[in-house]
């Protein structure tokens, strides 16, 4: 069963030209495509066939939400033009230009856990276990821009409850890839970040209903730039919260360092939720760039607790102080 769930004030209806959406057959085909020799299924991964089923891939058209947006579809140009990779360099249109350099196939993902267990599971495996479905987010960067951007995947929540591991754990790791020799952004001098890139959320927060796994855009695979194979999208915290090619999940008890935090915990915090009233101690964020922009039409808006989402996430951070754990 297809399980469908988007924002009812965001719709595709509004969608740009760029956004010209393969059928779901198509998607799957080349999300699939060039798979190499499957592996058996390792200890970690015991519900497959729970979850198996792909002929799944629904658009927000398809699921009848009307249309009734402020929100806009940002063009798949900008989408996949106006990047933050740092693997891949600092400038924006950095990604764009390097991250083919990223061999995606193969393309495993080591699991494991405090209690020891390890399993290392093929993308395409993984990809066929799944019910793939799309979700229009906001993405709100830290930075101060922002997009909405038509996402292909599935809950995190399913991925983890496929993954089942032994025992339970309070939060979950992930990182990127890193091989350096193709990602020219980890062997430059101006790099400030201890490769590889790391993120984690706590596991009820992975486990809530927004969190998801993106492995496609637009309707297409996931471009390079934006992730490829397979990235995290948490919609209500800032972007960078969201890492790309995860090529590691570790379950944990103590709460993992993430990349940010470790560069400047005074300016980046373990949460990261998107909050107006918590400035960046450099920027305000009461605002946001909405792209595209220029000078001259800068689309400049309001930002929201929680980027819009609270009605959703607001509960798991009840008992927090959101300037205290930013
Ligand atoms: N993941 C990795 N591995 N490396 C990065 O530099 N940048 C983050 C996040 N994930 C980043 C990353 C930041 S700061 C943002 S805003 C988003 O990716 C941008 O995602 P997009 O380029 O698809 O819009």
């Amino acid at each position: 069963m297809t399980k469908q769930f988007t924002d009812p004030t965001l719709c595709s209806s509004d969608i740009t030209p760029e956004s010209s959406y393969l059928n779901r057959r198509q998607f799957m085909k080349s999300a699939v495509a060039g798979s190499s020799a499957l592996l058996a299924a390792q200890p970690l991964v015991s519900k497959a066939s729970d979850f198996v089923g792909v002929d799944t891939f629904m658009s927000a058209e398809e699921s009848g939400w009307a249309l009734q947006a402020p929100d806009v579809l940002t063009p798949f140009t900008d989408v996949s033009g106006y990047n933050n990779f740092y693997e891949f360099g600092m400038d924006k249109s950095d990604p764009a230009r390097y991250a083919s350099a990223m061999t995606l196939d193969p393309w495993s993902i080591r699991i494991s856990s405090d209690g020891g267990e390890t399993a290392d599971i093929q993308f395409e495996d993984l990809l066929r276990a799944m019910d793939l479905q799309e979700r229009i987010y906001r993405l709100r960067c830290v930075e101060a821009w922002s997009m909405v951007i038509p996402w292909n995947g599935f809950p995190l929540a399913e991925l983890l409850r496929w993954l089942n591991p032994e025992g339970s754990y309070r939060f979950v790791q992930f990182r990127t890839r890193y091989t350096r020799s193709e990602m020219r952004g980890t062997r430059s001098f101006s790099s400030v970040i201890d490769w590889p890139y790391q993120e984690a959320l706590r596991m009820d927060e992975a486990m809530n209903a927004l969190s998801f796994i993106a492995v496609g855009l637009y309707g297409k695979s996931l471009p390079a730039q934006n992730g490829a194979p397979l990235r995290l999208v948490v919609p209500w915290k800032y972007g960078f919260k969201s890492i790309k090619s995860i090529a590691s999940i570790h379950f944990t008890n103590r709460q993992p360092q993430t990349s940010w935090q470790s560069i400047a915990p005074h300016e980046y915090g373990f949460y990261a939720n998107v909050n107006p009233e918590v400035d960046h101690p450099r920027w305000s964020q009461r605002y946001e760039r909405r792209l595209p922009s220029s000078l001259f039409s800068p689309n400049r808006i309001p930002t929201r607790i929680f980027n819009g989402y609270g009605e959703y996430v607001a509960d798991l951070y009840k008992d927090l102080d959101l300037r205290q754990y930013y």
